[in-house]
């Protein structure tokens, strides 16, 4: 499939058009951002990890019956998708408290939830993705309460899928965020790249991070921590 014209170019990947209309190839870049773009680096190497890791999770999804919009991997960076209109609403599912959870109710790092937490974010860089709720979802017309009710479902079926295919492979999945977007013909997908830059993932016998963590502060090799979650990926 020929990549055609760049329709839309994101902080970690850049979306093109194909001879189908509704299709389109995704490439990962290298650029690695934190904090809504205020910290920017090229990590060499990221985009090819991240597009493995993010085809392997697709087709696990897809198997197990969640509608996605991976169609295949291309190359090393790039994947074939069908075309769709992200839906501006960042779902989060948390088992451990960490990150703006921790932050903002004070629940010391790595305290295991009772039941896994759903939360919606405005997907709003300049605001810095504030922490929404339906009746914001519904004022701001940022989507349709039908389809965020299905989106949040989804999100913890995907939680318990990828809950258990981490922990085989000694990785506590702690939270992670998804997107969603629709299909020209109205389908609701889940979208966008699932990855170590939109999971936080922890050695389960060392608690080691193995996620963009790593990166936001500061502590080791990023390229080392992802190659080590593809590896546990690849290997089991
Ligand atoms: P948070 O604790 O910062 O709200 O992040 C929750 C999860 O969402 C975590 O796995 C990292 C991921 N995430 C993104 O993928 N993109 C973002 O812009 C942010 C803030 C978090
Ligand atoms: N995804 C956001 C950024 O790239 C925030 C983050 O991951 O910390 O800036």
């Amino acid at each position: 499939m020929e990549k055609g014209k760049k329709l839309y170019e994101g902080k970690a990947k850049i979306i093109y058009a194909t001879e189908e209309p509704d299709k389109v190839v995704i490439y990962f870049k290298d650029d690695t951002t934190a904090f809504d773009g205020i910290k920017k680096e090229q990590i060499a190497g990221k985009g090819v990890i991240n597009n493995t890791i993010s085809s392997l999770i697709f087709e696990l999804l897809q198997k197990r019956g969640i509608p996605t919009h991976y169609i295949k991997k291309l190359s090393d960076r790039e994947m074939l998708a069908y075309r769709v209109e992200i839906i501006p609403v960042e779902v989060v599912v948390r088992n451990y408290a960490a990150g703006s959870f921790t932050r903002r109710y004070g629940i010391p790092e790595g305290t295991k939830l009772e039941k896994p937490l759903v939360e919606t974010f405005w997907k709003n860089d300049e605001l810095h993705d504030p922490l929404v709720c339906n009746e914001h979802i519904e004022l701001l017309k940022l989507a349709d309460l039908e389809d965020v009710k299905k989106m949040k479902e989804m999100a913890l079926v995907v939680n318990e899928v990828l809950k258990d295919f981490f922990a085989e492979r000694n990785i506590i999945l702690v939270d992670f965020k998804l997107e969603f977007g629709k299909t020209p013909d109205g389908r609701l997908v889940l979208a966008d790249e699932i990855s170590p830059d939109s999971c936080r993932l922890w050695d389960a016998k060392t608690m080691k991070k193995l996620d963009k963590d790593v990166f936001r502060y500061d502590l080791g090799s990023l390229e080392e921590a992802y190659k080590e979650v593809l590896k546990r990926l690849e290997n089991k």
